[in-house]
């Protein structure tokens, strides 16, 4: 990227401590990573669901919705998820700035990626769940039919057929999908976040 000179960051008066305590929450990013059709969105979405009945302020990212908007035009090539996920990364940490919870489905499948989105948040603010499913069940349960399409060879660079993933090796949460319900998955969440202090049961 080019050099940019004579940008000066304004410091404005209300900051994130006193967005935090308006809301009476802590703001951190829950960052959700596994294969496509791991259950990423659908966990996201019932976290969300449980967080909003407890009356805490919200949001989510989604990778196939932020593709159709800010991400529009980029691919799957190793450099445009790189891309991808940075741009994801800076504007989640507007979304902690501003006081939220927001979760990020995507499957953001570098390691080196997901440490730079870590280490441009605070100590705390950047929670990894590694949805942990194996990949012979998100090829069995194939929602959007992506995973016959990349076997048939009509999907080139597809995670975990011919585009790699490389797992979390010490996510803040290992979420195993598995045989499991969707509420269990996300109270599993909800219960950690409890568990750590960033919300209130
Ligand atoms: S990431 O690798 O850059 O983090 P992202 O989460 O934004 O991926 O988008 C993944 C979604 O795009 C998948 O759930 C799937 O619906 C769709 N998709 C289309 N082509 C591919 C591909 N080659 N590899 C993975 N996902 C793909």
């Amino acid at each position: 990227m080019a050099e940019v000179k004579n940008i000066i960051p304004h410091d404005h008066t209300i900051t994130k401590e006193n967005r935090q305590a308006l809301k009476g929450h802590k703001s951190c990013i829950l960052w959700y990573t596994g294969l496509s059709g791991s259950g990423k969105s659908t966990v996201a979405n019932k976290v969300e669901e449980k967080m909003f009945e407890m009356g805490l302020h919200t949001y989510i990212l989604d990778g196939d919705n932020v593709r159709m908007g800010l991400n529009k035009g980029l691919t799957f090539s190793d450099a445009d998820r790189t891309e991808n996920i940075r741009r994801i990364g800076e504007v989640s940490k507007l979304f902690v700035d501003a006081g939220v919870i927001v979760g990020t489905a995507f499957i953001s499948p570098f390691t080196s990626d997901r440490d730079m989105v870590r280490s441009i948040m605070k100590e705390g603010e950047f929670i990894e769940v590694y949805v942990d499913t194996p990949l012979d069940v998100c090829e069995q349960r194939d929602p959007k039919g992506l995973y016959k399409k990349a076997r048939a060879g009509e999907i080139k660079f597809f995670t975990g057929i011919d585009s790699p993933y490389e797992a979390p090796a010490k996510p803040e949460i290992d979420l195993k999908t598995a045989n499991r319900s969707v509420d269990e998955c996300a109270q599993e969440i909800i219960d950690w976040m409890i568990a750590n202090k960033y919300i209130s049961a």
